[in-house]
């Protein structure tokens, strides 16, 4: 008999147990994948950690999240500076001083400012995302950046998207090219894996293990199951089901250096990958080798793996519904990115987690 049956490998399952089996509860985790890790999961391949899912840069302004992950891992002190190819041409990204010089050739924050008050299109309330775009910077950086990107991102024209979904991309009048704005940020030295593997120490882990396979004998084993799979799945789909987007790698074992940096962005809709990742640039590595993943956006079905939640009306609307019937649902508790269908970063999913044991801690006592 174990206090909890924790139902996913992930971050947040792993955090969660390592947690409640230090606070003296025993644990027992599942995860239906053949490893640890969920999606942060990386492969080592001739001494390249592989990042499996896509590209995870972990990125906090939260020390005690920070400390808590160095408490597993060492870190590097990777920044993330992607590039974008459009049209075989390369620019700087996000969208900064560097960017606006070699689209515009604009040399000073100055200049820019007033070549982007040319360009922006006069939008007085901005209804989606293509109209918000072209009044934060006009026609010619939404096409080179933004345009072709997001329709191959969410099958769907900018039109019909919400402004939300981008108003997250930073539009910079100096040369900082670090993608995010956190103030701590790198990758486990030696992976993800390893970082949870740390996590998950002594705790009893089986793989290979689909909870709907036995659900019956999952619920026996504990008082309480933590679940942090879809949500929909768990109740049968029955108000219907959550619309995820999917994506497709393919990755090759190659010689020398393919593109001289871990992320590049494809912009250009007749491209039809998003992103190519180089491997080894994530952990500055020197190998004659490298390993390149090549990321296409897919649709999502049953047999493949729900990456982003489509988060529009329809679909909030049908989560609200689920996220009731979990309230009323006695000795289980529900975390992470699907059973919450919440796009969610890394320190975000460790903050969670932390934040549900203090809560049970508290009740506790
Ligand atoms: P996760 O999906 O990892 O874990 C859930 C686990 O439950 C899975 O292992 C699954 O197999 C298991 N499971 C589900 N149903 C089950 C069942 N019925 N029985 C048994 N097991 C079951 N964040 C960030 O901070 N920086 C970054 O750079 C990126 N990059 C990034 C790229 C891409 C392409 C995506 C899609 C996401 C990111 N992220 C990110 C986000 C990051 O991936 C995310 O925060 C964590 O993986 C979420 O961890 P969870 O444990 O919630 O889910």
């Amino acid at each position: 008999m174990y206090d909890y049956v924790i139902v996913g490998a992930g971050l947040f399952g792993a955090v969660f147990a390592r947690e409640m089996t230090d606070a003296g509860y025993k644990c027992l985790v599942i995860d239906k994948r053949p490893h640890i890790g969920g999606n942060v999961y990386t492969e080592k391949v001739e001494g390249i950690d592989v990042h499996k899912y896509g590209a995870h840069i972990f990125h906090t302004s939260d020390k005690g999240i920070w400390d808590y992950v160095n408490r597993f891992a060492t870190f590097n002190h990777y920044i993330n500076k992607p590039k974008v190819n459009y049209k075989g041409k390369v620019y700087s990204f996000p969208i900064n001083l560097m960017t606006l010089y070699q689209v515009y050739g604009v040399t000073t924050p100055q200049e820019a400012e007033k070549k982007l008050q040319e360009v922006r299109v006069t939008i007085a309330n901005p209804a989606n995302l293509e109209e918000w775009i072209l009044s934060q910077v006009g026609l010619e950086l939404y096409e080179l950046f933004i345009k072709g990107y997001t329709m191959k991102q969410w099958q769907k024209h900018p039109k019909e998207l919400p402004a939300f979904i981008i108003k997250r991309l930073p539009i910079r009048l100096n040369f900082e090219e670090n993608y995010f704005e956190d103030i701590y940020q790198g990758i486990p030295k030696e992976g993800y894996t390893f970082l949870i593997g740390n996590l998950l120490k002594g705790i009893e882990v089986r793989l290979n293990t689909d909870y709907f396979s036995d659900k019956e004998h999952f619920n026996e084993l504990a008082k309480t199951l933590v679940y942090t799979g879809k949500i929909d799945e768990f109740f049968g789909y029955r108000f219907g089901e959550l619309e995820y987007r999917s994506l497709r790698f393919e990755t090759k074992l190659l010689e020398g250096n393919y593109q001289g940096n871990a992320v590049f962005n494809y912009t250009d809709s007749e491209v039809p990958y998003t992103r190519v990742l180089e491997h080894k640039h994530f952990n500055f590595g020197r190998q004659k080798h490298t390993v390149v993943t090549w990321e296409y956006p897919d649709t999502y079905t049953r047999d493949k793996i729900p990456y982003y939640p489509v988060n529009d009306e329809k679909n909030n609307a049908m989560y609200r519904k689920y996220e009731q019937l979990a309230r009323s649902c006695p000795g289980v508790l529900f975390g992470g990115r699907l059973a919450e269908y919440k796009y969610y970063d890394m320190h975000q999913i460790v903050g969670s987690a932390l934040a549900k044991v203090k809560a049970i801690k508290a009740q506790k006592v």
